[in-house]
């Protein structure tokens, strides 16, 4: 089966707690805490780019896969911050990781980009022309927030999850897979950077109530779906790893599936939203709680802007 072999993430150290944002914006711990969840995100310094923040977990995740980053076949990066339009993060990521001569190329599917790019990993490793891929979910979103609008500068927060994937003749992978969108729901949510705004107008625009209901629906059916592909039911899951952007999405998509609140694995107190990489860094966090054995059954579900979404379910 194809499945994940190494994990690894990285956030900056550097972080703004909502007590933080109370010195110089009209908010409060209590409306952050209450309407999202978030506590605190990392946010990262002019030098720490996407790509380095990539390049910091992808040598994470070479290390627990056991192989160089000479044996990769191919890189792909979802994201929507990236560190330029173009070279692709992936080319830039493949540098550091001194890679030469291989295909690199970014993803974007804003939150469920990390989804996206298992799906296209997987399809691409079941050709048998390729034996590794690196797909990393990578932000540093916060550089393009508009610090003077609250209600998305609290939300947001950096960081990069990064995993290797290849074809093995294990019982344990990807069992199913998920991948759905709606560009007529696209101006709901948006980064304004590109040729249809202009220089200097920089900065990301949601409809959050809009947003919102949206994502309670698509999260439950993407979740929904994954499940029906692989012939499971809910209760056969061992962990749902929802994208992290709202307590009470992840509430209402729990609620959908019928799980216990042990079963759900939530980080959103500690990073904020950090879209493509919220799915992956909880990956590695698990593994490293220990929490995420061998043989479990894993649901990864998330939406975001474009519309996107879509799921991932795995046996660990
Ligand atoms: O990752 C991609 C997907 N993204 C999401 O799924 C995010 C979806 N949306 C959300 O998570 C929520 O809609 C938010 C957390 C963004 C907002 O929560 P809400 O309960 O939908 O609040 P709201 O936008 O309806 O705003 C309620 C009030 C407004 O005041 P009025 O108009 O009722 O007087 C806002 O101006 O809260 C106000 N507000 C704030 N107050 C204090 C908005 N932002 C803030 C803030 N601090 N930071």
């Amino acid at each position: 089966m194809v499945r994940i072999i190494g994990v690894g993430s990285y956030a900056p150290e550097t972080y703004i707690t909502n007590e933080d944002f109370e010195k110089f914006m009209d908010t409060s711990d209590e409306w952050i805490t209450e309407r999202s969840g978030i506590k605190k995100r990392h946010i990262s310094p002019p030098e720490i780019t996407t790509s380095e923040i990539a390049y910091r977990a992808s040598l994470r995740a070479l290390d627990m896969a056991g192989i160089s980053a000479e044996d990769l076949d191919l890189i792909l990066v979802a994201t929507s911050s990236p560190d330029s339009l173009t070279p692709s993060t992936a080319c830039i990521l493949s540098a550091k990781l001194g890679v030469k001569h291989k295909p690199c190329f970014d993803i974007s599917a804003a939150c469920p980009g990390f989804i996206y790019g298992v799906e296209i990993a997987r399809g691409l490793l079941k050709t048998g022309d390729y034996k590794y891929i690196l797909v990393v979910g990578v932000e540093s979103g916060t550089k393009f927030i508009d610090w003077n609008d609250r209600s998305t500068a609290v939300l947001f927060g950096d960081a990069g999850g990064a995993c290797i994937l290849t074809q093995d003749e294990t019982d344990r992978g990807i069992l199913s897979t998920f991948i759905s969108g709606d560009g007529y729901l696209a101006e709901l949510l948006k980064i304004e950077v590109g040729t249809a705004y202009p220089v200097g107008s920089w900065g990301v625009r949601m409809k959050g109530r809009e947003v919102f209901r949206n994502a309670v629906v698509q999260m439950g059916e993407a979740a929904i779906k994954a499940l029906e592909k692989a012939n499971l039911k809910p209760e056969e899951i061992d962990w749902l790893i929802p994208h992290q952007a709202n307590l009470r999405i992840i509430e209402a998509t729990r609620e959908r599936l019928g799980l216990p609140r042990e079963k759900v694995y939530v980080n959103i107190d500690e990073y904020g939203n950090t879209s493509a990489a919220s799915i992956p860094v909880a990956l590695e966090e698990m593994l490293d709680k220990g929490l995420l054995k061998d043989g479990n059954v894993v649901l990864c579900v998330s939406f975001g802007a474009g519309f996107t979404w879509g799921s991932l379910l795995m046996k660990w």
